[in-house]
């Protein structure tokens, strides 16, 4: 008993005894964890910095107290002074003169995540960690200078051992192993509410990191300073694992930090607004500092200089590079501890494991830049939000994971392979730019090669450029089209053209030898007419031949005809079609191509397998049994020879039906699947499908070619109407859904082909976020009409393409 005496003697001392409430319990091995716990806490310092906050002793002062610090805007790796900094900073990097530490010691409470912060997946494609985009960073600078800084990784009790195992469990992300070292940051105990240390387990006393600013002694006593790297290096660079967008080593930073030879540059921010919630750097009685938001009187709040930009407005990034020899010294100043407020798991009164909903715990932390209290030449190194910071601190709303992706992505915009990119005419070319402008360049570095299918550009270049257009999709192997004007009379009036242009889709389809699949966008809310389609249905048409090229004829009464084929050798048959005795009439004579019939075939196929769905074809062959039974045979042929096995692996099935039986099947179904159909049918049930799902703003058609070439594009066509109100200067609601879904089905193909998955996920994010916000009810005009949904909300488009892009990275 002699252990637990002394424990109960000490802990008497300071009103802790109930620490040893399960002593009785435990083993020998579990009283001498509980002994170790209590004995590490320096109980004197913990009390002592649990009743001094120097927070709330200092918080009292005016305006007349504070000036502003010295700032340094960042300046341009392009302008004279960017480079010279950036030269600089290569410089001391090549030399190994900086060393690099993240600060991931953190609890990380408010992001609820299980393990170490620097572990988390922020939801990139990649699946990368936070620790992996860090190191990610020191390889690119090591490509750039062909030198390794050297990271060391500030843990602490909670997290160091799991950290150590994950960067071993990933070889350390390609970097070499003796470049990153950990050290371990100090733990003091938890309280709760009204003053008390808890326990954590029956043997162990609730204890949590110190703060960041525990990093001074932690540099120290975890051997960086020593250390061969550490000791070679005249720049120490500190920031935070949850800022995902901190440019670790920024050489533009270093280097303005060796030329200028400040002691401490700290990254700033510019404040959002009068209200941010982020303590702002000053000059306070002297000395430089960062004020708690909470504390900064209204007055410095909202003052502002003769440019209009807040006088007291740089707000901490969290990213600071220090002189080494300044920080030597700094290790042994006490920093003062604040009191926050945080979740934190603990044994409840019954001994049993407690995870608290609310926080509800006083956690004392060291603040990193309360050390600027004993460094006279701070500055202020002012960056540009958008570019370097990003921080991950809740798991949703403001700095979490939603924001920090979005941030992300708006900085390094995907790269993406070429597509054709072929504009339009009227609504549907302002819709084009406004989609590229707000949905797609922020975060897409698009790569595009431009035709301007406008109608008066066609009709400038003789249609030529419809033909280019085509042949850059046959090389490129995806394009994007905008609707166009397929001019008729009235059109020729109106633009004073040369001709009646033929369509530009009738060109492009004939080029790339293409089938057009037309399939609905459904969204929730917005019902279709046959209450049981719950998925979409492709329609396949194939577009050569028929009726379509048929030959027609007036035929007077008393006439015979036939049919009259001369074979190759010149032999001819007559085929009688019919004896007009009784009365005049009329008479066609179709035809189509086994070529392309075999083609069709080809094209259904590849892109059933494409989207997974299965393949239904119909026909009349009962009654056709030459024309359509050749359909039939083809399909069948081409299925057995080519496509069986695909479709086998992937799951698919292909199904061959009559066309009166496809259409009652059809109307009975859930919907997807790919119906093919032949040209005459296509035209009529493809209409009957849009009419049917919605409307044709939300109907999508891509033609793909045996070949594999892909061009994207909306159903429906320009849209004068809309455009003549815009054009007078009026709103529109234009509905921008088929646009969009065909610029992201474009991506999505150039993403499938290239092995991008940025750009597959922005592609699927965009649709989401499209889906989500029609299912809530936030929509433009011809859709408030069709939802059910309640509350609906109805956006221009603008408005509505804003709150997309918006919600992409949700
Ligand atoms: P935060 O102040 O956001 O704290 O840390 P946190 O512990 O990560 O998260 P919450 O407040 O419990 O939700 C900012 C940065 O400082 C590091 C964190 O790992 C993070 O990179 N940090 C914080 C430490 O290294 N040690 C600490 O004691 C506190």
């Amino acid at each position: 008993m002699e252990k637990y005496d002394e424990l109960l003697k000490f802990t008497s001392k300071y009103g802790q005894q109930h620490l040893l409430k399960y002593w009785p319990e435990l083993d020998e091995e579990g009283r001498d964890r509980l002994y170790s716990s209590i004995k590490s806490i320096d109980f004197d310092k913990s009390f002592k910095a649990y009743s001094g906050d120097s927070r709330e002793a200092s918080s009292e002062f005016s305006l007349s107290d504070v000036s502003p610090i010295e700032v340094i805007e960042k300046p341009d790796e392009s302008a004279e002074l960017g480079k010279k900094y950036y030269e600089k900073g290569i410089e001391v990097i090549k030399k190994g003169g900086v060393i690099a530490v993240t600060m991931a010691g953190g609890q990380g409470s408010r992001l609820g995540h299980e393990g170490p912060k620097g572990t988390f997946d922020m939801g990139l494609p990649t699946h990368k960690s936070l620790f992996e985009l860090q190191v990610d960073q020191l390889s690119s600078i090591h490509e750039n200078t062909g030198a390794y800084v050297h990271l060391y990784i500030m843990t602490s009790e909670i997290n160091h051992n799991q950290t150590v195992e994950f960067f071993e469990a990933n070889g350390y992300f390609g970097y070499p192993k003796d470049k990153i070292s950990f050290f371990c940051q100090n733990m003091i105990p938890v309280f709760d509410r009204n003053g008390n240390m808890m326990l954590s387990a029956k043997d162990k006393v609730v204890t949590a990191a110190d703060g960041n600013g525990g990093i001074f002694s932690a540099l120290e006593s975890g051997g960086v300073f020593s250390s061969e790297d550490g000791k070679k290096a005249a720049f120490i660079y500190i920031s935070q694992i949850d800022n995902c967008l901190a440019e670790l080593c920024d050489p533009i930073f270093i280097g303005c930090a060796a030329l200028t030879g400040k002691s401490c540059l700290t990254k700033t921010l510019m404040k959002a607004g009068p209200d941010e919630k982020a303590g702002v750097y000053c000059v306070k009685n002297g000395r430089p500092c960062v004020v708690e938001y909470t504390e900064v009187p209204k007055d410095m709040a909202e003052l502002k200089d003769s440019n209009g930009e807040f006088v007291f407005g740089d707000v901490n990034a969290g990213i600071y590079v220090f002189k080494k020899s300044v920080l030597e010294h700094a290790s042994n100043r006490g920093l003062p501890y604040h009191k926050y407020v945080k979740k934190t798991e603990r044994l409840d009164e019954n001994g049993k494991p407690f995870k608290p909903e609310v926080p509800d715990c006083i956690k004392l932390e060291m603040f990193l830049f309360d050390i600027f209290e004993y460094i006279d030449d701070v500055t202020a190194f002012r960056i540009k939000r958008e570019d370097e910071f990003a921080p991950i601190k809740n798991a949703t709303g403001v700095d979490s994971p939603a924001t920090a992706r979005n941030l992300y992505y708006r900085k390094f915009r995907i790269p993406m392979g070429k597509i054709a990119e072929l504009d339009g005419d009227e609504m549907t070319r302002v819709v084009w730019q406004k989609i590229k402008d707000i949905v797609l360049e922020p975060y897409i570095r698009l790569n595009t090669e431009y035709y301007d299918l406008s109608i008066t550009n066609r009709d400038a270049t003789d249609d030529k450029v419809t033909v280019e257009a085509a042949n850059a999709i046959k090389r490129l192997k995806v394009g994007v089209k905008c609707a166009t004007i397929t001019p008729n009379a009235q059109r020729l009036e109106e633009y004073k053209l040369k001709k009646l242009w033929r369509s530009p889709n009738a060109t492009l389809r004939e080029i790339l030898d293409g089938t057009v699949f037309r399939a609905p966008v459904i969204a929730d809310g917005i019902k279709p007419l046959v209450s049981g389609w719950k998925k979409p249905i492709v329609i396949a048409r194939h577009a050569y031949g028929d009726v379509y090229a048929a030959k027609e004829t007036a035929v007077k009464k008393g006439s015979k005809v036939c049919i009259s084929v001369t074979d190759p050798d010149g032999t001819v048959t007559n085929i009688p079609v019919h004896d007009f005795e009784r009365s005049s009439g009329i008479v066609s004579g179709m035809h189509n191509e086994d070529d392309s019939i075999r083609s069709f075939a080809r094209s259904c196929m590849s892109f059933s397998l494409s989207c997974g769905l299965d393949l239904w074809f119909s026909s009349k062959d009962t009654v056709s049994k030459t024309y359509d039974h050749r359909f039939k045979d083809i399909f069948e042929e081409v299925f057995e020879n080519e496509y069986r096995k695909s479709f086998e692996d992937k799951g698919i099935t292909y199904f061959y039906t009559l066309i009166d039986d496809a259409v009652a099947r059809v109307v009975r179904s859930e919907g997807g699947f790919v119906w093919a159909c032949k040209n005459y049918d296509g035209d009529v049930f493809s209409d009957m499908l849009a009419a049917c799902f919605g409307s044709l703003s939300m109907m999508t058609s891509v033609l793909v070619s045996p070949d594999g070439c892909f061009e994207y594009e909306a159903a429906h066509g320009t849209i004068p109407k809309h455009y003549k109100k815009y054009l007078a200067g009026e709103p529109t609601s234009t509905n921008p859904i088929a646009t969009l879904f065909a610029w992201t089905g474009a991506l999505r193909k150039r993403g499938e082909l290239d092995g991008n998955v940025f750009l597959i996920d922005f592609a699927d994010r965009t649709e989401r976020a499209t889906l989500k916000l029609v299912g809530e009810g936030r929509m433009t005009g011809d859709l408030v009409r069709l939802s059910s949904c309640e509350n609906k909300v109805t956006l221009d488009l603008d408005g509505f393409l804003g709150e997309i892009a918006k919600h992409i990275y949700d």
